[in-house]
């Protein structure tokens, strides 16, 4: 089985815990794509969905799925979204795609998120995978010198810019002991706008992707 066939037998799996009536967040990546894909076979029984990107709405409204301001739809009952890594606290990093902040937003504002991921993005510590940090852009090199000064290596994301018209910093060589605590610290940085550990808020449900079938983690 590909590492793509893994991710879309999960995203399918993840349908199992969208109710009727339910306008549901959407994350984003080609995991989040397959999982819209999957959501469209049953959009006549949502009422919406509220989408962490201009990418993910685009997708949604392609399929005739009806894109909401979570200002007017939220809370939301669920949230799904893909992942970078995950450990088994279900503490994740994720910001692959550029869309942490408005991911961030959407997983806080539901009361569960389901994370889908197949099984290369389970890890034993986070760090592995650069960790994305959105910086609004006159502070790029004032966070950069911040985060040398925590031990890692930021690196700025070329020609990249986020919905929110902001920079990317990914961050190599971080071997991440406690994800809570540095989630915080880096968000203190003056100019940071969120970074991708989702340790605060971790997911509710890890669905993984496996050669063998799909298997369940929960908090
Ligand atoms: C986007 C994300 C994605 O969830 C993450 O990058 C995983 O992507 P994919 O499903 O394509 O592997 O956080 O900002």
């Amino acid at each position: 089985m590909t590492q793509d066939e893994m991710k879309k037998a999960v995203a399918e799996a993840a349908l199992e815990y969208v109710q009727s009536g339910w306008i549901v967040g959407i994350g984003t990546g080609s995991t989040a794509n397959h999982f819209i894909d999957a959501l469209a076979k049953m959009k006549s029984r949502i009422d919406g969905a509220v989408a962490s990107s201009e990418a993910s709405a685009e997708r949604l409204r392609g399929h005739g799925i009806e894109v909401m301001d979570l200002n007017s739809a939220g809370p939301l009952p669920i949230y799904v979204d893909g992942a970078d890594e995950a450990t088994k606290y279900l503490h994740l990093t994720k910001g692959g795609g550029g869309a942490l902040t408005r991911e961030k937003i959407v997983a806080a504002a539901s009361e569960t998120f389901i994370c889908v991921i197949d099984e290369t993005k389970q890890v034993d510590y986070l760090g592995a995978f650069p960790l994305p940090v959105e910086v609004i852009p006159m502070a790029r090199s004032h966070v950069a010198r911040a985060l040398v000064g925590m031990g890692g290596n930021p690196v700025l994301r070329e020609n990249f810019r986020t919905d929110n018209g902001n920079v990317i910093l990914d961050v190599h060589g971080l071997r991440i002991m406690n994800a809570v605590e540095l989630e915080s610290e880096i968000d203190h940085i003056a100019g940071v706008v969120s970074n991708g550990l989702f340790a605060r808020r971790p997911a509710d449900v890890l669905l993984v992707g496996t050669a063998t079938g799909v298997t369940k983690l929960t908090a």
